[in-house]
């Protein structure tokens, strides 16, 4: 067995694949105990800390729902509810959180700030998402592909298509290499991953067997593929003047009905980590189409997106068994 105890997470390369699949194996069976109602709870008594410098419904709500059904109680501090990064350092506040918590839970902007919190709290630390990584969506995301593929691992194939140099970019990348998956990372050059990410690739990808394919052809890398995942074509913390040059590069690689057609897969599915521009219903989305008359979605065309091939919302799902997860290997009695 693993031992996980006091392990933070703060990159998508922290566990070893054995590590990775040791947490997927405990979401599986944490989720089936609690649709049978036989949970057993772990983390009585446990105090985690939830720092959000970006907004969150997915990964604030998993959090805390896995906490509760572990017996665990948590304190939410919203964008601007702590001093953190404005009035005092990451290192200052890991040392005051590291005495009162078990653990703690950090989503913001730097990488930096997320390991300089682990580095000082004394605690095991998560990434929520930061602007160069989101890995407890990579263990949801991998949990959700092994759910709907009856392949062993090695031979599942997805594709990333669109806004490849971000966290979901960065993360896609690496998670299928490090496990050993068919990986095809797809976007114009100019938006691809940084030589930084690609270097952690292609040695976790030397060491798993994984396949590896970045290129600007979709229909390239969506061929035969059972998964199609897309994000966001702006992230939280961007300029808003990113956007027209965004909407420009990255049209042709909008997931609709003509990119599923060429995976030539009948059974290809759709993810997407959520929230989608998927129509114009939200704030942001009427903004859009009004300002760049993009109005059946951006990164994914609404039919796709409420078609049988979407399962983004047992993605979500798997957020809080996966959460749960890492909670109780790392926390746990
Ligand atoms: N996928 C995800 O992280 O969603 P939230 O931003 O709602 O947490
Ligand atoms: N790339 C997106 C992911 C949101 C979960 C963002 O950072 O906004």
């Amino acid at each position: 067995s693993f031992n996980l105890r006091n392990r933070s997470l703060l990159t998508v390369q922290d566990y070893t694949p054995r590590e990775f699949r040791y947490l997927l194996d405990l979401a599986r069976d944490l989720k089936r105990a609690k649709y049978a109602r036989t949970e057993q709870q772990h983390l009585k008594g446990k105090e985690i800390c939830l720092i959000f410098e970006k907004t969150s419904t997915r990964t604030r709500c998993a959090f805390e729902v896995a906490c509760s059904d572990q017996g665990a109680n948590v304190t939410y501090l919203d964008p601007s509810g702590s001093q953190i990064g404005h009035k005092e350092s990451f290192k200052d506040t890991a040392r005051v959180l590291g005495r009162m918590y078990d653990a703690i839970e950090y989503r913001g902007s730097a990488q930096q700030g997320v390991e300089t919190l682990a580095r000082y709290a004394g605690v095991p630390v998560y990434n929520g998402l930061t602007d160069e990584y989101h890995p407890t969506q990579m263990l949801a995301d991998v949990m959700t592909m092994r759910e709907h593929s009856d392949k062993p691992i090695a031979d599942i194939k997805y594709a990333y298509v669109g806004d490849t140099r971000s966290n979901m970019g960065h993360s896609l990348l690496i998670v299928g290499c490090l496990v050993g998956m068919d990986v095809r990372i797809c976007g114009p050059k100019s938006l691809w991953p940084s030589e930084e990410y690609m270097q952690i690739a292609k040695e976790l990808q030397q060491r798993s067997g994984a396949r590896l394919l970045v290129t600007a052809d979709v229909e390239e890398a969506v061929r035969g593929v059972d998964f199609v995942h897309t994000d966001v074509w702006v992230s939280m913390g961007e300029p808003k003047d990113v956007w027209r040059e965004r909407i420009k590069l990255l049209t042709p690689y909008q997931v609709n009905k003509a990119l599923m057609k060429a995976t030539g897969n009948p059974q290809a599915k759709f993810m997407h980590c959520l929230p989608a521009f998927h129509d114009s219903e939200t704030v942001l989305g009427k903004q859009i189409a009004e300002d760049y008359g993009m109005d059946n979605g951006l990164e994914v065309t609404d039919d796709v997106f409420e078609s049988e091939a979407n399962v983004a919302f047992e993605q979500a799902e798997n957020r809080l068994h996966t959460i749960k997860a890492l909670l109780v290997a790392t926390l746990g009695d």
